[in-house]
């Protein structure tokens, strides 16, 4: 048996990142070593009690500690996403649910770090959120480049329109200053995720319905309803996208995406396009590549493993 790949979750749990959760738990296929949260699309004490819910929900509260991190962007006020996520961040399908799972006292630059240093050359960062808690970390101890296996990121959009502004995605544009401390930062192997893929892995009604647990089934339908009606009223698509799930899957199979090699620069200085990830396609900076760019996604391929995890076995009998 292959070594499961040890990973770090960064979310602003929000429903996409709960999918997200979902998926990297129900793979099989991670080691988990923790999940830090930030604010985001909810402010943080509401990211944090979300992710708490989800891990309770799967039956793994007492294996994943969960780490608070930053309260705010860098330098920014927060804009929150309750348009799309709901009042709640996870469409009210867990209002009524009482958690017993606390959060670590540690914090989530600390544990970053103390967990990269501790496994050099292992640990494979997740990044589902503003980079804010990311960039704390680096801030804190620059040689973690050195030290993380990847980073994988879901943010930016190289060759489409934005999806918060006309050209910015929203993890980019809500901390654009940590998102370019990270992208400047010379991890050797970051990649992005970005709208360009995660636009065409889409969930539906249909695929919804062939979840067999109960319990998921009715979580998934209930969280994504009000998302997938906003993504219908505004992209006239009759699913919504699975946005951080993809950030997953391309650690579980990096063949799901083509990725290129790029240099990448996120915009900070313009009242219009702050937030924008600018990809130098033909190299007219003459910067050195910075980041691996998911060009094109087979998502057939990427909705057959989240529907198959989350049908998974082992993970059913813990839930009936
Ligand atoms: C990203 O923005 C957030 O609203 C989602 O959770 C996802 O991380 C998509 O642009
Ligand atoms: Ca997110």
């Amino acid at each position: 048996m292959t070594a499961r790949k040890k990973v770090i979750l960064d979310v602003d749990t929000g429903v996409d990142d709960a999918l997200a959760i979902m998926l990297a738990v129900t793979s099989g296929e991670l080691d988990i070593l923790g999940i830090t949260t930030v604010s985001g699309n909810v402010s943080l004490d509401q990211a944090t009690l979300n992710t708490c819910k989800i891990l309770e929900l799967l039956g793994v509260s007492g294996q994943i500690p969960v780490c608070r991190g930053a309260d705010k962007p860098l330098v920014r006020d927060s804009v929150f996403e309750h348009r799309v996520h709901g009042s709640d961040g996870i469409g009210g399908a867990l209002t009524g649910m009482t958690v017993t799972k606390q959060p670590e006292a540690e914090r989530a630059e600390d544990f970053i770090i103390r967990q990269v240093l501790a496994q050099p050359g292992e640990v494979t960062l997740i990044m589902t959120a503003p980079l804010t808690n990311l960039a704390r970390a680096l801030h804190k101890c620059p040689e973690l480049t050195e030290h993380a296996a990847e980073v994988i990121v879901m943010g930016g959009v190289v060759q489409g329109f934005g999806n918060i502004t006309p050209t910015a995605e929203y993890n980019m544009y809500v901390d654009p200053e940590a998102a370019k401390l990270v992208l400047a930062a010379g991890f050797p192997r970051l990649t992005l995720v970005g709208l360009d893929v995660t636009r065409k892995a889409l969930l539906s009604a249909d695929d919804i319905a062939r979840l067999q647990n109960p319990v998921i089934r009715d979580y998934v339908e209930k969280s994504t309803a009000d998302y997938r009606k906003r993504y219908w009223e505004r992209n006239g698509v009759q699913a919504c996208a699975l946005h951080d799930p993809l950030a997953v899957g391309v650690a579980l199979n990096r063949s799901f995406v083509t990725v290129r090699d790029y240099y990448v620069d996120v915009e900070t200085r313009s009242d219009l396009c702050d937030g924008q990830t600018v990809c130098d396609f033909q190299n007219r900076l003459g910067r050195p590549a910075n980041a691996g760019v998911c060009l094109e996604v087979d998502a057939p391929a990427f909705l057959e493993c989240f529907i198959n995890s989350l049908n998974s076995n082992s993970f059913n009998s813990l839930n009936q």
